[in-house]
């Protein structure tokens, strides 16, 4: 099988445990469980459950708990795009090749969405501690829960979005190193979740979590640029989202404040470092390397 067929394969599995684990639609609570159906099932490249599987893979086994973090990250990722694109945020009508979930539901329904997408994500990742048998299963499954609380949280991607809201504004002096804290935590802190949960749940030790943590971040800060490229060199048909949003909102991106060429410098620098870090571990990941690779010239 060459890299493209097993990336398929790999991303229609990561579908399908995602999927797995979205809540039914019943009852007066409908109206919300079918927006964040509609948000999640959109699909996406499903990177974050692809890049946590692939992380275990390079530790050793874990138990079906990996599957429960692989639908809670997603989930996690969804609810910060749909409130991303909020006309509050970022104001955009195009997400996964489809109108925005404020557009087809409201933005009192797309809001609510969002919210419900956050706990359902928690309720999902909680069902992991029901697959421990030992103590170190135990172990590894609350270890796992911090690093998905604060990734994701005020001091990991929600961080990361104030930082970005307040860059926009005039009044803000902007810096390097408020870019650089954006990225880090809008956009690789849940890469750096995902990541280091695949470490942990396949027992990894702290300093092997340490240098994936740091893989990530590379990994994620260069994904943001590329993301920031795209938003001026791609095009809605193939990004399945508006391009140009970001000079739309006076965004503080690497393009704008270091221009095009320099930002495919980085991207390629920062993903080079990443898979060095990946090729030094005893084992390796073949799959996982070319995927970071690619992730340097992806076009989506
Ligand atoms: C979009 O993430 C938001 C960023 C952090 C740049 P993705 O590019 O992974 O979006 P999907 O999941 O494929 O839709
Ligand atoms: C958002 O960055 C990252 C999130 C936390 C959702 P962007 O605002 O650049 O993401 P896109 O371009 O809308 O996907
Ligand atoms: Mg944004
Ligand atoms: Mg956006
Ligand atoms: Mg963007």
């Amino acid at each position: 099988m060459n890299f493209k067929e097993e990336l398929e394969k790999k991303t229609g599995e990561a579908e399908e445990i995602v999927k797995r684990y979205l809540p039914g639609m019943e009852g007066y609570q409908r109206r919300v469980l079918e927006a964040m159906d509609y948000a999640v099932s959109a699909g996406g490249k499903r990177l974050r459950p692809l890049l946590m599987r692939e992380t275990a893979a390079l530790f050793g086994e874990t138990g079906d708990s990996l599957f429960c973090f692989m639908a809670a990250i997603e989930f996690i990722h969804t609810y910060s795009l749909i409130h991303d694109d909020l006309p509050a945020l970022d104001n955009d009508d195009y997400r996964r090749g489809r109108k925005t979930a404020h557009v087809v539901y409201g933005e009192d329904i797309a809001v609510i969405a969002g919210d419900g997408l956050l706990n359902y994500a928690y309720e999902t990742a909680l069902r992991a501690f029901d697959k421990a048998v030992t103590i170190a299963d135990y172990k590894r499954t609350e270890c796992a829960m911090k690093i998905l609380g604060q990734k994701a949280g005020v001091y990991g991607m929600v961080g990361g979005q104030c930082a970005d809201l307040l860059a926009e504004k005039p009044e803000t002096e902007v810096t390097e190193e408020m870019l650089l804290f954006i990225h880090k935590n809008k956009t690789a802190a849940l890469i750096q979740a995902a990541m280091t949960i695949g470490a942990v749940l396949a027992g990894a030790d702290e300093k092997a979590v340490e240098r994936i943590g740091q893989c990530a971040e590379n990994i994620g800060v260069a994904f943001q640029i590329q993301d920031d490229i795209l938003d001026v060199t791609g095009s809605l048909e193939v990004l399945g989202k508006p391009v140009g949003s970001d000079e739309k909102n006076h965004k503080l991106t690497y393009v704008a404040m270091h221009g095009l060429e320099e930002s495919k410098r980085q991207v390629e620098t920062l993903s080079g470092e990443a898979v060095g870090i990946l090729r030094a571990f005893p084992h390796r990941n073949a799959f996982l390397e070319t995927l970071v690779e690619q992730l340097i010239y992806r076009e989506k």
